[in-house]
């Protein structure tokens, strides 16, 4: 980690139209850093995704990048300065083969001979390099997420934000995450910002999450101590005192 900001997210507000889906959200992600946020189901976590990459403005506060403004720009003008998101369900162009996919990402970073080396890794390891002439949406469901992974990489990211990276992948692709991730910081130093129900995948990549509760934020720590904080077990479980009594 280095002494440079990083993402910078301040007092962040978001509303669709009468909705408010959060409300004064403000975290940091360090250089380098694996953070994770975890919360119930429509608790806000992609839309906080969204906003920070650029897919809604937010309805108030600002977002900032290594200590430049980044509040509002589009997503095309967020992936060009290295912020990149992955999607709860997937994110290939779907009737381009896995090369074709890739190659248009590895375009896009320039496709240093690392990125291409560790991406021609990383497809083996994924058991996608069999299959790399086929249209990306007929493959497995897993297949096609673990796709989606590569892309993200492939582009050169600086922040990466993930989209319940392991959400509906067996036990085997759900460990190759660490692998992607680990692969993700070392080439590219980024920093990554997970969303993730897997409670055995946040303790084991991230140091530091946040848990995000009907759009506030309950709790920021390690781990160990958020999960085991009262407060936390009851928003995210949805225990009540009638249910602990019982
Ligand atoms: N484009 C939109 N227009 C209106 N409401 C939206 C929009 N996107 C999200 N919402 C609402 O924002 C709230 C939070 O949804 P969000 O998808 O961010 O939750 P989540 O924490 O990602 O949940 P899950 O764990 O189920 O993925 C929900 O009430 C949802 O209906
Ligand atoms: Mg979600």
């Amino acid at each position: 980690m280095t002494d440079t900001p990083g993402l910078e997210v301040d007092r962040v507000v978001k509303r669709f139209g009468g909705l408010q889906v959060f409300h004064d959200v403000s975290f940091s992600l360090r250089p380098g850093e694996v953070l994770g946020v975890i919360g119930p189901n429509g608790a806000g976590k992609t839309t906080l995704i969204n906003v920070l990459c650029g897919r809604f403005p937010p309805s108030a506060g600002s977002v900032s990048l290594d200590g430049k403004s980044i509040t509002g720009l589009p997503t095309h003008r967020l992936a060009r300065m290295g912020l990149v998101r992955s999607f709860q369900q997937t994110n290939t162009f779907k009737s381009a083969s896995v090369r074709e996919n890739l190659s248009r990402a590895l375009r896009f970073s320039g496709a240093p001979m690392r990125v291409v080396e560790r991406v021609d890794a990383l497809l083996r390891q994924f058991d996608l390099h069999p299959r790399l002439d086929e249209p990306s949406d007929k493959l497995p469901y897993g297949l096609q997420k673990m796709l989606g992974l590569l892309l993200a990489y492939a582009t050169g990211p600086k922040v990466l934000l993930l989209d319940e990276p392991a959400a509906g992948l067996e036990r085997r692709e759900r460990t190759l995450i660490d692998a992607f991730v680990a692969a993700a910081r070392a080439d590219h130093g980024c920093s990554v910002l997970i969303v993730e129900h897997d409670m055995d995948l946040i303790r084991r990549l991230c140091p530091r999450i946040l848990v995000l509760d009907a759009g506030h934020l309950i709790a920021e720590g390690p781990p160990a101590e958020v999960l085991a904080r009262r407060d936390v077990i009851e928003a995210y479980m949805g225990l009540s005192d009638e249910d602990e009594a019982a």
